[in-house]
């Protein structure tokens, strides 16, 4: 179902400030719980989603490395914050604020993922996070392989990171989430 080449319409699609997008994961990511305002802007019907990986609605302009911190982030049971672009089904795009976290079961263990998403600030995602995602995916396509593009990226937003002494929620907040 996750189809890398699906059109794009270039049609930007948004969130109310009262909607909240929220899924729910099994630990390997594949959604098991969706409500309707996902299925309003994904354009997927339930029986298309539930089972799915979560990158049925992956947009291909999205940073592979944004993927990567996110996953190392929750797998390692920390919650994060981060602006995703998503892709519904007819090619049409909405920008998300996402607040991923763990679901804990009874012996400790991870045993899915939750995320929540509401309407971002447009002024934030024009003025920094898509120049961040530009020079992410110009560092990932410059790179030998898969493998060199994602480490490139990390390397990018580590030293970001770094050079404000922040950690990657922190520099969230602090452009304004
Ligand atoms: C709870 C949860 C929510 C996620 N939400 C999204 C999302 O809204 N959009 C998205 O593209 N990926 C989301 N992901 C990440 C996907 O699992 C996947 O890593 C990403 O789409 C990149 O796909 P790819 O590895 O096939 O390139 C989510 C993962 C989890 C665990």
């Amino acid at each position: 179902m996750h189809n890398k080449n699906a059109s794009l319409t270039r049609v930007e699609r948004s969130l109310a400030p009262d909607e909240l997008i929220v899924t729910k994961t099994d630990a390997s990511g594949k959604i098991r719980y969706a409500n309707r305002t996902f299925y309003k802007f994904a354009g997927y019907t339930p029986a298309e989603c539930i089972g799915a990986q979560h990158n049925i609605i992956r947009h291909p302009e999205m940073p592979r490395t944004v993927f990567k911190l996110l996953w190392d982030t929750i797998k390692g049971g920390d919650e994060i914050f981060a602006y995703v672009n998503n892709r519904a089904k007819n090619g049409d795009h909405y920008w998300v604020l996402a607040h991923v976290t763990p679901n804990w079961g009874a012996n400790k263990s991870i045993i899915g993922y939750h995320s929540n998403r509401r309407a971002p600030n447009s002024d934030v995602i024009r003025e920094h996070i898509q120049p961040l995602y530009t020079q992410l995916l110009k560092i990932e396509r410059s790179a030998g392989s898969p493998k060199d593009a994602l480490a490139a990226g990390e390397k990018h937003v580590l030293d970001l990171l770094r050079s404000k002494d922040m950690s990657f929620n922190e520099l969230m907040f602090a452009l304004g989430v």
